[in-house]
Order: structure tokens, then sequence, then C-alpha cells
């Protein structure tokens, strides 16, 4: 190696390692729509590990009366007061109910750390199918309505049953992790990490959030064919 290697090396800042992620313990995780399936299995788990968590709903006191059911420390309040009072903000209600919702809480979200999990899904009698949103995929359409907002995409191929099973000790799954700012997407890979079981990886910006919401389809096809609650690891990494 000549000097002139030595000295383009010395200002070259080390790589950094891609797993080294923020310690996100003392983060306030809300769950709107956190009375649904999903988004009780997420608080469940997530309070489990020691993580506080706000249940949100349209209407405080099924929240507060889900968030006792919970225990842990987790509390109830409505959409509004869970997105004022989180660091982190999951977005855990129906896609028919996505764009509504997001709207209604732009004021509230704004600054916050938005982890969207919602899959845009039809279903006919041949099974359950992608729908195409017009801003291409419910990540992208919460991005459009939440300008002041740092959205993310996260938590699509979770077994709401296994979830809230506590006789399940693990969550045998990766979680793949979207977004526009590394900062944003480390966090969420680290929220991801405290359930035992689980790890976050990082799977690109918010324009490949279709593929990743859509896999959902196939992934109850699984789940039908097998009688399984699949999940899903990304190998290699
Ligand atoms: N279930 C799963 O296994 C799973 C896995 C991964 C991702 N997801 C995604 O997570 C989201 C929630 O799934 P889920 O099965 O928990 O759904 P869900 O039980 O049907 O709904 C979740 C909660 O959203 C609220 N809600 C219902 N309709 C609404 C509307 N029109 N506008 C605003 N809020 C509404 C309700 O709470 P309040 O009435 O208390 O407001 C409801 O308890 C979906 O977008 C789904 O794609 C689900």
């Amino acid at each position: 190696m000549t000097s002139t290697d030595n000295a383009a090396n010395a200002a070259k800042p080390a790589a950094k390692d891609p797993w080294e992620l923020p310690d996100v313990s003392g983060l306030v995780v809300g769950v709107l729509g956190g009375t649904g399936d999903q988004g009780r299995g997420l608080a469940y788990r997530l309070a489990r590990a020691g993580q506080k968590v706000i249940i949100g709903s349209r209407a405080a006191e099924r929240a507060r009366t889900a968030a006792e059911e919970l225990g842990l420390g987790v509390e109830g309040a409505d959409n509004a007061e869970c997105a004022r009072r989180s660091d982190i903000v999951i977005v855990a209600v129906p896609w028919d109910g996505h764009a509504k919702t997001l709207e209604s809480l732009r004021e509230e979200l704004a600054g916050k750390l938005v982890v969207d999990c919602v899959n845009p899904l039809g279903f006919d009698k041949q099974g359950a199918y992608a729908l195409k949103p017009e801003e291409g995929s419910a990540a992208q359409q919460a991005a459009a309505l939440l300008p002041d907002s740092r959205v993310t995409a996260a938590f699509h191929h979770l077994s709401a049953v296994l979830l809230q099973d506590a006789s399940v000790e693990e969550i045998d799954t990766d979680v793949m992790v979207l977004g526009e700012a590394r900062a944003d997407t480390d966090l969420v890979q680290a929220l991801a990490g405290r359930i035992p079981g689980m790890r976050g990886v990082f799977a690109g910006r918010l324009r490949n959030a279709h593929q990743v919401e859509s896999l959902v389809a196939n992934l109850i096809s699984v789940n039908r064919r097998y009688k399984a609650h699949a999940g899903l690891r990304v190998t290699d990494v």
C-alpha cells in the first residue's frame, strides 16, 4: 500500500455496522387502532418487552378497556391523544380507514416517527389479493398525507394470533423495515428487535413498500393451505 492509499483510507470514515442500532427502550410507542388484533398484539409484545405503550382508538373508552385487559402498564387514549403523547406511532387501522385517520391526525403526528403496517388487500372467492393504492402503497399514502412526519413502514407480515398468544415466548420472524431516512429505519429496526425472536431488516425506500404490503396476500394463502401462522426470514444477512 502506498502512502497515498494510506492517506485516502485515513480520510474515509469507517463503514458503520448495519446491525449497530440505537437504544429505543425509553421511547413511548403509540398504536393507532390498537384495539384491533394487530394493534393489540403489537402493543402486548412491546409492553412485554418493557416498552411504554399507549393504545389509541376512535373511542377513548374502548382504548382504556383494551389497555386494562393487556396490563403491563399499557395506557389507552383516543387516537389524537395517543399520537400526541407518543414518540413512535404505529398505524394499525384497516386500509378502509387509513387516509381518513391520518388526515385527521396530521397536526398530532407532526415530527413523529410513524410506522405504517397497513396491508391494502381485497378478498374474493379466490382468496386474498393485493390492492394498488393510487399513491403506490399505504406507506406512500401516509407519507403524502403527513408531510411533517417521518413515515416508515414495517410489521406487515406478523400473525396477530401469535402476537396475542401469551404462551408463545418468541415471534420467529424478520420484519422488513422501509423508509427514507436511515436514522428512522434504524429506530424501527431496533424497536422490532425488542421483541424476542424478531429482527428488523432494512428493506428499502417507501417506493418499494407495495411489494412488502402485497406479500401478505401470499402469506394468507400459505396460512390457509398449511394451517399455519407463517412469518418470513431474510437469509444471508
Ligand atoms: N391482523 C393481522 O394479522 C395483521 C398483520 C399485519 C398487518 N395488519 C394490518 O394492520 C391493520 C389492522 O389490522 P386488524 O386486523 O387489527 O384490523 P381491525 O381489527 O379490523 O381494526 C383495527 C382497529 O382499527 C379501528 N378501526 C376500524 N375501522 C376503522 C376506520 N374505518 N377508521 C379508523 N379506525 C378504524 C378499530 O378500533 P376502534 O374502533 O377502537 O377505533 C379496530 O379495532 C390492517 O391495516 C392490516 O392490514 C394486520
